[in-house]
């Protein structure tokens, strides 16, 4: 597990989680405990309550039954130090991007610190753009300036980089880990890509109708090369994932036997 000393990052603890809409359970009994700075990915079928756990841990809805702690704070709602990220930049088109960036941090902060955050993504001499012009691996970036800018404690991310082409998606991941590498925010990562959330985080989480069903450490060095150690831990969550589909297939057949 690589967690700095120096981690700048949130510890979380969350303690029998429970979520309900309407009569439909979406999260069950979830126990967590995610220590500062660490990189966790959250991969499992569409459905099964990914982006709603992390609604929760941001503050934006609040949990049915059980606990969430920031630093030992129980959270109550959206905070300073906890910035999410989601498939759309969600820039504001009708502002330039500094101005896009600067929505992240509190009014009167200075320009260079706005400046600075564009220069790490690479996209300082878009400052003056509009959002329309750009592309959109380069609005994610963006979006990611404009998380980051702040120096948040936690940054949730719900499949950021799902609807970019594979390369640019490998450029952001990259870029990913070396912010993360150098502040060591506590990051949560929502995919649906098993090799991304290998090649990205110290820990796997595997979330099945609203349980987690699997929870590992990847214990690959960083960078990571994707051979045969990858492949290992890979196929290790794809076949658990698809283990329940056997399962499943096989329930259904038998229930067609016995009709
Ligand atoms: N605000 C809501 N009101 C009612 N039902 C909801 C609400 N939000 C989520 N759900 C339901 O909770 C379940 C889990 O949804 P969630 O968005 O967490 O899934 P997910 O794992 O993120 O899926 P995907 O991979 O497709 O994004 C779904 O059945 C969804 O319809
Ligand atoms: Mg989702």
């Amino acid at each position: 597990m690589k967690v700095s000393e120096t981690a700048q990052g949130v510890h979380l603890r969350i303690e029998g989680l429970n979520k309900t809409f309407g009569n439909q359970r979406v999260l069950q009994g979830v126990d967590l405990d995610i220590p500062a700075g660490q990189f966790v990915a959250v991969v499992g079928r569409s459905g099964c309550g990914k982006s709603t756990l992390l609604r929760l841990i941001a503050g934006l809805d609040a949990p049915s039954e059980g606990s969430i702690r920031s630093d030992d704070t129980e959270v109550t709602g959206i905070r300073d130090n906890t910035r999410m990220l989601f498939q759309d930049a969600r820039l504001l088109p009708w502002k330039r991007v500094e101005a896009n960036v600067k929505i992240g941090v509190k009014a009167g902060s200075d320009r260079e610190r706005v400046l600075n955050v564009l220069r790490q993504v690479g996209l300082e001499e878009k400052a003056g753009e509009w959002p329309g012009v750009l592309s959109g691996g380069q609005r994610q970036r963006i979006a990611l300036a404009r998380a980051l800018v702040s120096e948040p404690g936690l940054l949730l991310l719900d499949e950021p980089l799902g609807a970019l082409d594979a390369l640019t998606r490998i450029d952001m991941q990259d870029l990913i880990e070396r912010l993360w590498d150098e502040r060591k925010f506590t990051t949560i990562l929502v995919t649906h890509d098993v090799s991304e959330a290998v090649a990205l985080a110290d820990r796997v989480i595997l979330i099945e109708r609203g349980q987690i069903k699997l929870d590992i450490a990847i214990t690959l060095d960083r960078p990571r090369e994707r051979d045969a150690d990858f492949a290992y831990f890979e196929k290790l969550i794809l076949d658990r994932i698809l283990e329940r589909d056997e399962h499943e297939l096989r329930s259904k057949k038998e229930l067609s036997y016995s009709i």
